[in-house]
């Protein structure tokens, strides 16, 4: 981890003030500063730094908004990206997007077997007595994700379950489609959902 940020300071560094930034190509901003904590082609490697790779671009879009609106609060997003999103104008935003879709999604490895079986009743059925819908409904049978609604297939399963924490915590506050759907869930069954839907 520290030698992660070290790298990631590097490149803040090596990138020069925020007008540099702001200037330089999308592609070249993505490999040369984003890569340091998101990874090449947006395969990282830390848990910390979620995927992009194959991510949806309206997602990434809104996402890059939110950060530089401070609106997406979380620690993580105040500490990593809301500085990095302040910096990117409208139209490097749109590039990062498609620079991110386009890359190929990070290969699906086999996980926790012992979690599959809830994960996937979960994700594709919901829980009726605790109010949960089928994630499968916004997220895709694959987990490919659509539009607003992310690829989960390929993430860093301790990622997801600490955007589901965030969500529930209130400390991801800004939305509320997973804020209804994740009122309920214990820790275990996020455990378990994230683990079905990473690895789709
Ligand atoms: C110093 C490390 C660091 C750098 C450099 C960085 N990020 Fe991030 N990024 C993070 C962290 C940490 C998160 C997760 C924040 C959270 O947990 O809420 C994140 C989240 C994101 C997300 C949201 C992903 C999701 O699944 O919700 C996007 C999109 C993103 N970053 C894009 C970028 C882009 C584009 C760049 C380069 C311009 C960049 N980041 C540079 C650390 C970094
Ligand atoms: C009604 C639609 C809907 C349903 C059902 C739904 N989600 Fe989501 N989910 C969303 C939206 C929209 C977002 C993006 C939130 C934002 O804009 O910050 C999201 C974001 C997420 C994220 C954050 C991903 C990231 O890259 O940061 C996770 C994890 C997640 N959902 C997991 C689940 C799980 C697990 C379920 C089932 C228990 C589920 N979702 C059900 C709509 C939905």
């Amino acid at each position: 981890m520290k030698q992660l940020l070290a790298v990631a300071v590097g490149a803040l560094l090596a990138a020069g003030t925020g007008a540099a930034l702001a200037q330089q190509n999308p592609t070249t901003l993505a490999k040369g500063v984003c890569s340091a904590c998101h990874g090449p082609e947006g395969h990282s490697v830390s848990p910390v730094f979620p995927n992009l790779a194959g991510q949806q671009p309206a997602y990434i879009i809104l996402q890059l908004e939110a950060f530089r609106g401070h609106v997406r609060g979380d620690p993580n997003a105040q500490a990593y990206m809301w500085g990095m999103a302040s910096q990117l104008g409208d139209d490097t935003i749109k590039a990062l997007a498609d620079y991110y879709a386009a890359q190929k999604p990070v290969p699906v490895k086999a996980l926790d077997p012992a979690l599959m079986a809830d994960g996937e009743r979960i994700y594709t059925q919901g829980i009726p007595t605790q109010s949960v819908p089928a994630c499968a409904s916004c997220h895709g049978a694959k987990a490919e994700g659509a539009g607003a609604f992310p690829r989960l297939e390929g993430q860093h399963v301790d990622y997801l379950v600490a955007q589901l924490l965030g969500f529930q915590s209130g400390v991801r506050s800004n939305a509320p489609i997973m804020l209804a759907v994740v009122r309920t869930l214990s820790p275990e069954q996020m455990k378990a959902a994230a683990t079905y839907a990473a690895s789709r």
